[in-house]
C-alpha cells in the first residue's frame, strides 16, 4: 500500500467514525419540518431492567420510546418492543453460542453476539426545523422570573442550535390587561366608561386597579342600578367590567360609592394576582383569569 492510499483509507475511516456519531438531517420533511414517520426518541428499557438470560442475546427486555415530535407531528410505528439482552457469547456446554438471529462476531475488539439492537433507529434523522416544546410556566428563581422550554430532539443528538431555551425577566410575567371597552360594550346591566392600567407590584406579582367612586367633571362613575335589587336599595356601586380568558364579559361591584372606603377620595382598588403558569391576571375576588378590564357604570 502506498502512503497516499494509506492516507485516503485513514480519511475514510475517520469520516465513517464521524458520521456514525451524528444523526443526519432528514431529507424529507412536511411543512412543520417533520420527517414522514415523525421523530422518535431512543428506546428505553421499562420495568424489569435485568435480563432473564445471561448470554447469547437469548433473554428479552421490554422497551418503550417516546414520540418527540408529538406536539407538532405524530409518529408512525410502534412505541413498544421486546429486545434481546446480554450479548456475551454463551460458553460450552451451551448448545449454541448465540440465539437466533444473532451471530458470534468480534465487535470493538470483543468476541460477542451481534449485531446488537439499536437504541436509535437507523432511519432516525434530524428534522429540518427545530422541534421545541411549549414554554413552561414562569417561576421565580432568586429575584428573576424564569421560564424554560426544551429542544425536543436533544436526546437523539439533534440540537436546536441558536434557539432560546431559557428566558428571564425581573418584572412580573403577567402583561397589562387590555382595554375591555370595545369587547365588553354589551355586558349585561353595565357600560364601560374608563380604562386605566393596573399598578403592578413586581416583587409580589400582584396588581391594583384604582376604581373611582365619585362623579368627576362630566363623568359619572357611580350610578344606581335601575334594575332589580340595586334599585330597591338605591345602591350605587363602583363597577369593574372584565373579559375573562374564556371570552365572557363579567362585572363585579367592587365597593359601595355612597359608603366608599376612603370617604375623601372615594377610591378603592380591585386587586389581582398573576398566574405565572398562564401569564394571565386572576381577579382575586372571583378567582377568574382575565385579559381585559375597564371601569364601568350600571345601566
Ligand atoms: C469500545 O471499547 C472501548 C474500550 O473498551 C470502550 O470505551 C467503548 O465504549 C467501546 N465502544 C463501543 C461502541 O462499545
Ligand atoms: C391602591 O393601589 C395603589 C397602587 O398600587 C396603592 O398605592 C394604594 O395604596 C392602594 N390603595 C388601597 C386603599 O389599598
Ligand atoms: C366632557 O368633558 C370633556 C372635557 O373635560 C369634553 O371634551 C367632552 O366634550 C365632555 N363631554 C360631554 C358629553 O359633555
Amino acid at each position: 500500500m502506498t502512503s497516499s492510499m494509506l492516507f485516503i483509507s485513514l480519511v475514510i475511516i475517520l469520516l465513517m467514525i464521524n458520521s456514525s456519531a451524528q444523526i443526519s438531517p432528514c431529507t424529507q420533511a412536511d411543512a412543520n419540518g417533520c420527517p414522514p414517520a415523525g421523530v422518535w426518541g431512543e428506546w428505553k428499557t421499562v420495568g424489569n431492567t435485568k435480563c432473564d438470560m445471561d448470554c447469547g442475546g437469548c433473554g428479552t427486555l421490554y422497551q418503550e420510546r417516546e414520540c418527540l415530535s408529538e406536539s407538532i407531528c405524530s409518529c408512525t410505528g410502534s412505541s413498544t418492543r421486546y429486545v434481546a439482552c446480554n450479548f456475551d457469547v454463551c460458553k460450552y456446554p451451551s448448545q449454541k453460542s448465540c440465539c437466533t438471529p444473532y451471530l458470534p462476531m468480534v465487535l470493538n475488539g470483543t468476541y460477542t453476539c451481534g449485531p446488537a439492537p439499536k437504541t436509535i433507529e437507523n432511519s432516525a434523522c434530524c428534522p429540518q426545523k427545530d422541534l421545541l416544546s411549549a414554554w413552561a410556566g414562569w417561576e421565580l428563581i432568586g429575584s428573576q422570573w424564569t421560564r424554560t422550554r426544551k429542544c425536543l430532539t436533544a436526546s437523539i443528538e439533534c440540537p436546536c442550535t441558536g434557539q432560546t431555551l431559557t428566558e428571564t425577566r425581573a418584572a412580573c410575567p403577567c402583561a397589562q390587561p387590555a382595554d375591555a371597552t370595545v369587547p365588553c360594550a354589551n355586558v349585561a346591566l353595565g357600560k364601560p366608561i374608563y380604562y386605566r392600567a393596573i399598578v403592578v407590584n413586581d416583587a409580589t406579582c400582584t396588581a391594583d386597579l384604582i376604581l373611582i367612586g365619585e362623579t368627576q367633571g362630566n363623568k359619572t362613575y357611580c350610578k344606581t342600578l335601575t334594575d332589580g335589587y340595586g334599585a330597591a336599595r338605591g345602591f350605587q356601586g363602583a363597577m369593574l367590567i372584565m373579559r375573562e380568558v374564556s371570552g365572557t364579559c363579567t362585572t363585579d361591584t367592587v365597593f359601595d360609592c355612597s359608603a366608599g372606603v376612603d370617604p375623601v377620595n372615594k377610591r378603592q382598588n380591585g386587586t389581582f394576582t398573576c398566574n405565572p403558569d398562564t401569564g394571565n391576571w386572576v381577579y382575586d375576588y372571583t378567582g377568574k383569569e382575565i385579559n381585559a378590564i375597564v371601569q364601568g357604570v350600571w345601566l
